[in-house]
């Protein structure tokens, strides 16, 4: 087999079209991204029907455009690499039909990738106008908060991550995502909220903050969901409208507390100076000014990947599947959404 210097990945596990070529020291050549918040903004959340049908439209152009824009032919590709776990099925079936036609069609390499484990190595991404600390390298500790997970990792080397902690209930985005929802701000809800957030006072409503007091990395978000809808009902629309700024910095407040204080008990646990923050809640201002504060008093290195990195995007596919592809392992012309559990990619370690 020919060295794998440099992969296409795609990357549909959700509702973004992702497609990236990647380079062995982790350089993205070339990013494009097709969003569809607009088509699913009607319904309040993601439609798997119409995501699906959505990326068999946007991939395979986007595919032609990357290749194009970063001036590269088939000939240069040395492998594929797919996201084919965990994720909406239709939306993987069409991603990995099209990667596995791709990689017979032109005799290249295909791998599956772990979309979690994408957001892990992440932070090793870098690009003609951002780069990683020089020294950034494993074991670290990774806070993944997006719609759809919020969970805590020990990065100890590649293939070798353990989940230390996890949410029991709702992820901190769809958390974000449905309180932006009963106040009336629409879909995806957790840059509004930011924004209101931001000229709002954090201490004007207690929310709870569960599980932030044991001693363990465990979260809840539904008790905090539930807590907000409780108030809100009690409130008339005019009130609401006039606190607004005020309820959604309190309440972004309380997810915040939480996911500062579950990292905080991480890095005592492991006794490690290496976090990392991703995943698209990571955007959040004031989750990333505390992780900041967090750093700088505890002499810790963070690394926040740019947000084109810690959305859901191929580039971090690309980079895992070229990990995997250097070492060998290649996936066969079976490969199929979830073909192999999720749960053992990971090892456990709730305690
Ligand atoms: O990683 P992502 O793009 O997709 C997945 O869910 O995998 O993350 C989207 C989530 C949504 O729940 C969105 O509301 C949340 O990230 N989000 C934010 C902010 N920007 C995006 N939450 C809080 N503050 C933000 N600024
Ligand atoms: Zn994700």
């Amino acid at each position: 087999m020919r060295p794998i210097n440099c992969v296409l990945s795609v990357e549909t596990s959700c509702d973004d079209t992702s497609v990236a070529i990647v380079k062995d020291n982790g350089f993205v050549v070339c990013q494009v991204s097709a969003h569809q918040d607009l088509q699913h903004a009607p319904y309040g959340g993601i439609v798997p029907e119409i995501a699906s049908r959505n990326h068999s439209v946007a991939l395979l152009p986007l595919i032609i455009h990357v290749l194009e824009k970063a001036n590269l032919t088939w000939k240069d590709i040395d492998g594929l690499t797919v996201t084919n776990r965990p994720g909406l099925i239709g939306s993987l079936i069409v991603g990995i039909m099209t990667m596995k036609s791709l990689a017979q069609a032109n005799q290249i390499p295909l791998i599956g990738v772990n979309h979690l484990e994408g957001h892990l190595l992440a932070p090793f991404l870098k690009d003609d106008s951002y780069a990683p600390p020089a020294d950034f390298n494993y074991p670290y500790l990774a806070l993944a908060v997006s719609g759809g997970h919020s969970s805590l990792y020990w990065v100890k080397a590649l293939g070798d991550y353990t989940v230390v902690g996890t949410t029991k209930d709702d992820a901190a985005g769809e958390a974000f995502d449905k309180f932006a929802k009963m106040v009336g701000l629409g879909y995806p809800g957790g840059i509004q909220v930011d924004k209101a957030a931001q000229s709002g006072d954090p201490t004007k409503y207690d929310f709870p903050r569960s599980l932030a007091a044991e001693d363990n990395l465990m979260m809840s978000f539904s008790g905090l969901k539930s807590s907000a809808q409780r108030l809100l009902d009690k409130m008339p629309a005019e009130e609401i409208e006039k606190n607004l700024n005020d309820l959604c910095a309190s309440f972004q407040e309380a997810i915040v507390d939480v996911l500062v204080k579950k990292m905080l008990r991480a890095i005592d646990r492991f006794q490690c100076k290496k976090i990392v923050l991703t995943g698209g809640v990571s955007a959040n201002s004031r989750l990333r000014q505390k992780f900041n504060e967090v750093a700088q008093k505890h002499k810790l290195q963070l690394v926040i990947p740019p947000l084109r990195y810690c959305t859901d995007n191929a580039a971090m596919i690309g980079y895992t599947g070229l990990l995997h592809l250097q070492r060998g392992e290649t996936a066969d012309l079976s490969l199929g959404p979830s073909s192999q559990s999720v749960q053992d990619d990971f090892k456990y370690d709730l305690q």
